[in-house]
């Protein structure tokens, strides 16, 4: 049996790969029960690149099980009231992103990252922030990440021209750091009015930014993953960013199970 510490270091080590530098056990009882948890898996020894050749390549060893329960929690409060962007479309967010100067950030930007898809897709990807090619294209998810988004969305039948992909924060953060929460909580609007325009049928949020942006809550992914949460009544499921899949090809299956999650309630199942 492994030993309970070497399983907590591993539990750490996930979160160092997801960019967090501290982490603050909310009891004495959490470290224990991660202690315990299967779901504390070891980075592999030498991770490298995940291949991001299509959908079949990325579900591999990824079996079609059958999903947990799902435990949708109350709704959260009207966070749209008083929303001075209340009366603008996607094209008019998209000009007002490209000028903004709300955060540090725009001095460093070469474009603002938007977002893009069809006004009324089905599936909103909210990913954290642009990294070097993102701000080099002005587009989100053109990377390496990008490629894997894609895989993964091919393999929950939602070809990437199909869903509306956007960011927390649409400037990068230099040095691909994560945001701030003083530059979160400036761009927030922004994504805010692009889920009331758009109003998905599901918001999948990648990485912890993601989620605690919309959440409102602090913890680590792993207690978020793998349930429904709610965003002003829109189902929200919560997976592994796909930049720390590629470091961390041990996330693959989690992954899939969150994203069937997804593509069960686009499917009108619960
Ligand atoms: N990572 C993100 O979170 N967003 C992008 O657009 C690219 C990489």
């Amino acid at each position: 049996m492994t030993d309970p510490r070497e399983l907590l270091a591993r539990y750490l080590e996930q979160r160092w790969a997801l960019g967090e530098t501290s982490y603050t056990f909310s009891s004495e009882g959490e470290a224990v029960e991660l202690m315990a948890s299967p779901n504390t898996q070891a980075p592999a020894q030498q991770p490298g690149p995940v291949r991001a050749d299509g959908a079949e390549q990325w579900r591999k060893g990824a079996p079609d099980i059958p999903g947990p329960g799902i435990d949708i929690p109350v709704p959260s409060t009207d966070l749209f009231v008083g929303d001075p962007l209340a009366d603008k479309d996607l094209d008019q967010l998209g000009e007002l992103i490209r000028a903004c100067d709300q955060c540090a950030l725009c001095g460093e930007r070469t474009n603002a990252v938007p977002g893009e898809g069809p006004a009324h897709a089905d599936l909103m990807v909210v990913g954290e922030g642009p990294g070097a090619k993102e701000d080099q294209q002005g587009r989100p998810f053109v990377g390496r990440a990008g490629e894997l988004l894609n895989d993964i969305l091919a393999a929950i039948d939602c070809p990437r021209p199909t869903v509306f992909i956007a960011n927390v924060v649409k400037c990068r953060p230099p040095g691909n750091r994560n945001p701030e929460g003083e530059e979160i909580a400036a761009c927030l609007p922004y994504l805010y009015r692009q889920i009331a325009v758009i109003q998905p049928k599901v918001i999948l949020a990648m990485g912890t930014v993601a989620a605690q942006a919309l959440l409102e809550v602090r913890g680590p992914l792993s207690s978020m993953r793998n349930k429904v949460h709610r965003f002003r009544g829109i189902p929200l499921v919560v997976t592994y960013h796909p930049a720390a899949l590629l470091r961390n090809p041990n996330w693959k299956k989690p992954t899939w199970d969150d994203v069937r999650i997804a593509r069960r309630l686009l499917a009108g199942e619960r």
